[in-house]
């Protein structure tokens, strides 16, 4: 369960790249965070996993103030950045451990997460390679198994989709569904509103630093009196039609 009471932040003191959010990320379910570019996701999510400091509000992510107990909350979440630039001299297997070493998991268990998760996105075989030789996609991939080595209750991911193929993109989806089924926690950020419509149970629309929309997809429909696509409503929160473009001329 991640909670956020009345949180902001900006970065030059002026403009808050956050303004006074409010959201409940329940347990056993998968919560989609979307909103255009610049909304305030990524700022959301680097004060959710303690990399920022709010400079106002409170936020707890498994049941751990981030900013007053940053170790026990750490402890219970996964972390996937928008960015997965890691360690480039490092054999993949040498981050893997490091992770393990990090969040005490046993080799027993190292071993078998290991082997199940690189198994599952097809990098059992490169484990031996350095990062840097690594695609794009690749990297993205070993940071998911490394989020995920320490088996957390709660994962964070930050835009999880981008670069991954097809294939690895289902099998995450898969993951997710399968650990919100176990009654754990999965909040992640995407663009991709047709993978937003197909697997969240709840999602919250961010625009300009504040919540527009917070529900199930239904409600939003409900909100709209509308079987509009997701594509469509969130045009219309965020002002991105042709129309609210024109600015009504
Ligand atoms: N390090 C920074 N210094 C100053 N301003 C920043 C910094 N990081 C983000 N911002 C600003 O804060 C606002 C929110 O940015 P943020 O990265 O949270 O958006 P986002 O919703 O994740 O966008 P995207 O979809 O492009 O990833 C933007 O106006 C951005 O320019
Ligand atoms: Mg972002």
């Amino acid at each position: 369960m991640i909670t956020l009471r009345d949180v902001s932040k900006s970065y030059d003191g002026t403009v808050k790249a956050v303004d006074n959010i409010t959201l409940t990320v329940q347990s056993g379910e998968i919560f989609g965070f979307l909103g255009p570019n610049g909304a305030g996701k990524t700022t959301t999510i680097k004060m959710i996993t303690g990399i920022l400091t709010p400079d106002q509000g409170s936020i707890l992510v498994g049941g751990h103030d981030i900013v007053r107990e940053p170790l026990a909350a750490k402890c219970s979440f996964g972390f996937v950045p928008d960015d997965p630039h890691i360690f480039p001299r490092l054999k993949a297997i040498e981050y893997l451990r490091f992770i393990g070493d990090i969040y005490h998991v046993s080799t027993e268990e190292r071993v078998s997460r290991i082997d199940l998760l690189s198994r599952r996105f097809g990098l059992k075989d490169v484990l031996n390679d350095r990062i840097q030789s690594y695609s794009h996609g690749m990297r993205q991939k070993l940071m998911i198994i490394g989020a995920l080595l320490p088996a957390p209750d709660v994962w964070i991911l930050d835009e999880p989709m981008t670069g991954l193929d097809p294939r690895s993109s289902y099998i995450l989806k898969e993951m997710m569904r399968e650990h919100a089924d176990c009654g754990k926690t999965v909040f992640f950020s995407t663009h991709i509103l047709d993978v937003a419509e197909k697997i969240c149970d709840r999602l919250a629309i961010i625009d300009q630093g504040r919540i527009m929309f917070c529900g199930t997809i239904q409600e939003m429909r409900n909100h709209f009196s509308s079987e509009s696509s997701l594509e469509t409503m969130f045009l219309d929160l965020v002002g991105g039609t042709a129309e609210n473009e024109a600015g009504g001329v």
